[in-house]
């Protein structure tokens, strides 16, 4: 038996370790540290909601009795670590959007239990109806849950771009009307909203549930606009929309654990998006009313490309230059990560450094697949940390820049961004390869970026092409610099 006020002091002890956690992920060398805070703060927070909801606080109060709780901790637990173990680094992004989908679902699922069964809940007394407080808190928390589950299931199709399903392509689906009808839903939610509010019993079911059809519908029409580069900012927006939804599911609960972990979720997410949306010149607000830019589909602009030749070469060329050069900045892309190439980039970067080349990498925000991926495979390969730069501590040295070896990278680099305003990445910022007297990159073939855009930069004098495999190139420069 554990009492209510140890049940206060282990919830706050979690949400120190959050903040904590947020402090630590902020930055590379203490990111280990911070997961282990958010590890530790989880473990409280799960293990004494768990004992409350078991009823092992409150002696005699309605409670679901220890084997459920058990059995609800080992199955979710066990689907949790499975998944976490086989994931690949470059199918993140999916789980986290599979994830945030779930916590939105959750979010929805309690508020259809607490209007069915608020006496369960302790908030309403046997056969009373809901107060009127809780239901404004039901029906924040549920429709943001809907929206964030259906949003959620959308961006997963899209990030894992291996389904036929036309909602599911990177390719924006923009049709005529489309923002009117986005208005009118969140305005017809927000009327069906209020109607729940104001019913009681039996009559407030109507309101709720179509409420909720339209917010599943809304979360669908948020996110089929938006696509290519555009990705990384959805990402974090539902980061931080699934927070909110279960900050709003813990006020209707009375937790003030689920208050603090989703106040803090929701509001981490949204500056992350704010981050991603500067990264990438984006107006966060556009992002929010669903799409923006100029609708065009990046994949039809890299098949209208007309067939270029470039100029291209071998490992052993690449590995000439970057010996004879003085200054060498390496810029990772996601197809470093889908190589696994980071550990044979590291040895190849020593034996550089070794033969008085000064080596950096250049990161730019919204490079791979989710926020931070390039710091991450760098740190994995254990890359010193005063050699990695972020985009806009190295924007300035490009123009004095012997070689940059472009790895797998491709949108992050597409001078389009700054030259041709009518591209779908008109504005965004991007690592100003273009602008050092040599350019080598690698990449499998001329296939386009994860935004289906031809780049300008494959085809200036100053570059060759290296194609094949990352790791296989990587390695065969490392033998070549011998
Ligand atoms: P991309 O533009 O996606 O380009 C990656 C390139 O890597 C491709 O052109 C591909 O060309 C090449 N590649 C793939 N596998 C390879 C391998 N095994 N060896 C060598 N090359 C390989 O990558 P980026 O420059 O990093 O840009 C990221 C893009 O993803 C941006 O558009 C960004 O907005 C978007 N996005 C980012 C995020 C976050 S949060 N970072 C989330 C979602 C979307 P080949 O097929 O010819 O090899």
């Amino acid at each position: 038996m554990i009492s209510l006020n140890l049940v206060t002091l282990l919830y706050l002890l979690a949400s120190v370790c959050f903040i904590q956690a947020l402090k630590g992920l902020s930055h590379p060398t203490t990111s280990r540290i911070g997961n282990t805070f958010g590890i530790v703060g989880m473990a409280l927070a799960v293990l004494t909601t768990a004992a409350l909801i078991a009823g092992l606080a409150r002696p005699g109060a309605a409670s679901l009795g220890l084997g459920w709780v058990l059995l609800g901790l080992v199955v979710g637990g066990s689907v949790g670590t499975f998944m976490a173990l086989r994931v690949e680094m470059t199918k993140m992004p999916e789980l986290v959007a599979f994830m945030h989908s779930m916590i939105g679902l959750a979010a929805v699922a309690i508020a259809v239990a607490v209007v069915a069964e608020p006496h369960a809940f302790g908030i309403a007394a046997p056969g009373g109806g809901l107060p009127l407080g809780n239901r404004i808190e039901i029906f924040i928390g549920s429709f943001v849950g809907a929206i964030t589950f259906s949003g959620s299931v959308i961006a997963f199709g899209k990030l894992s771009g291996k389904y036929k399903f036309r909602l599911f392509q990177g390719a924006p689906v923009v049709f005529n009307g489309q923002h009117a009808l986005n208005l009118l839903l969140a305005v017809a939610m927000l009327a069906y909203g209020i109607w729940f509010v104001t019913s009681q019993g039996p009559n407030a079911w109507m309101p709720f549930v179509v409420m909720l059809a339209i917010a599943f519908i809304l979360g669908v029409l948020i996110i089929i606009p938006i696509g290519g580069a555009d990705m990384p900012v959805v990402v974090s927006m539902l980061n931080s929309y699934s927070g909110w939804a279960a900050a709003g599911i813990g006020f209707s609960l009375d937790n003030p654990m689920l208050i603090i972990a989703g106040s803090l979720v929701g509001s981490s997410g949204a500056i992350l998006s704010y981050i991603m949306c500067k990264a990438m010149n984006r107006s966060f607000f556009n992002v929010l009313l669903g799409g923006f830019g100029n609708g065009a589909s990046g994949a039809d602009a890299a098949a209208a490309a007309p067939q270029r030749s470039v100029k291209s070469g071998s490992a052993e060329d690449a590995a000439f230059l970057m010996e004879n050069a003085e200054s060498l900045v390496i810029v990772p892309g996601y197809g470093l990560a889908v190589a696994r190439a980071q550990h044979v980039l590291k040895e190849l970067a020593a034996k550089l450094t070794a033969k008085g080349v000064s080596v950096k990498y250049a990161i730019h925000p919204v490079a791979g697949r989710m926020p931070g991926h390039m710091n991450v495979l760098l740190a994995e390969a254990e890359v010193p940390y005063d050699q990695v730069f972020e985009m806009d501590d190295i924007n300035g040295e490009f123009g004095q820049t012997d070689v940059v070896l472009v790895l797998g990278a491709n949108d992050v680099v597409n001078p389009a961004a700054k030259n041709d305003p009518k591209s779908p990445i008109a504005g965004m910022p991007i690592l100003e390869v273009y602008k050092a007297r040599t350019v080598i990159v690698n990449k499998r073939s001329m296939a386009a970026g994860y935004a289906g855009l031809d780049n300008e930069l494959f085809y200036m004098d100053r570059t060759m092409m290296v194609f094949g495999d990352a790791k296989k190139v990587i390695e065969d420069m490392g033998k070549a610099v011998e």
